[in-house]
């Protein structure tokens, strides 16, 4: 690993298993100093504080749950409060609530639109206030925005797209202030929420140019480089890390 993230503060939201977990222990590993949030799983997110730990950077772990706004903005204060700073918001966290359109409830709507796309707008716009020069958002989006294979992601597909206008338009505003803001969208990755053993597994295998799932690691590896010097002059984009399931 190298050190290009030294002196760095990050924020990863759902960062205590998956694919967050992953992003946190990587942008720790290349030096920054990291602040997770969970949503109820606290043996977990100290599982991932100890590893960021052991890796010689500061780490805290904060239950807050993303469909509250005002915790979420809370969150980034207690950030800049206990760690100095902030330099990259990783809007991580995710409401993944399938169904037939029919059967989808107005409850389920609301909570996935909370969580998917208020939350990393709230969390971007209370992050900024703390950014300087080199600033990062990284939006976790995923691939079910560019192609629907299955029946029943109405909500998610829906809530993952709207990750596609605000990053572009963030990337725009903020341009001038030096803070880039870019989308990841991983393809079927192995975790809790998607295991590689699923039921759908070997047909999301077929779709997939490479044939496997991804790791939660090879996801972390893009945001690392958008978050480090490399990825200075890239703002505004979509970042596929789908092993070419939408190609
Ligand atoms: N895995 C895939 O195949 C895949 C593909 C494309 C996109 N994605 C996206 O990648 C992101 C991470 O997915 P994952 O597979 O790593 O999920 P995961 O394994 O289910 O882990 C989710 C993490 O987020 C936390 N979390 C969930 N809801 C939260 C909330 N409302 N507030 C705060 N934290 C919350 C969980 O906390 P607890 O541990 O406390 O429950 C956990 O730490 C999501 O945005 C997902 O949509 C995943």
């Amino acid at each position: 690993m190298n050190n290009a993230l030294d002196g760095k503060v990050a924020l990863v939201t759902g960062g205590g298993r998956g694919i967050g977990a992953a992003v946190a222990l990587r942008l720790a590993e290349e030096g920054a100093d990291v602040a997770l949030t969970f949503q109820q799983n606290q043996r977990r997110a100290d599982g991932v504080v100890d590893q960021i730990k052991a890796v010689g950077r500061m780490a805290i772990a904060m239950q807050v749950d993303s469909s509250d706004p005002a915790a979420v903005v809370g969150a980034v204060d207690r950030v800049v409060g206990e760690l100095g700073r902030l330099d990259i918001l990783v809007n991580n966290a995710g409401a993944f609530l399938l169904g037939p359109l029919e059967q989808l409830s107005l409850e389920e709507f609301e909570q996935t639109v909370a969580v998917n796309v208020r939350a990393p707008f709230v969390a971007a716009q209370a992050a900024v206030r703390h950014m300087r020069a080199g600033g990062r958002v990284i939006n976790i989006g995923s691939n079910a925005a560019e192609r629907a294979v299955f029946p029943g992601f109405a909500l998610y597909a829906m809530s993952k797209t709207t990750l596609i206008g605000l990053t572009k338009a963030l990337g725009r505003e903020l341009g001038g202030r030096a803070i880039t803001v870019n989308l990841v969208n991983p393809g079927a990755t192995d975790t809790e929420l998607n295991p590689a053993d699923g039921p759908n597994a070997d047909t999301i295998n077929g779709f997939t140019a490479l044939g496997h799932f991804a790791e939660p690691s090879d996801v972390a590896a893009t945001v690392a480089f958008l978050a480090g010097p490399g990825g200075r002059y890239i703002t505004g984009a979509t970042v596929n890390v789908d092993g070419g399931f939408t190609i």
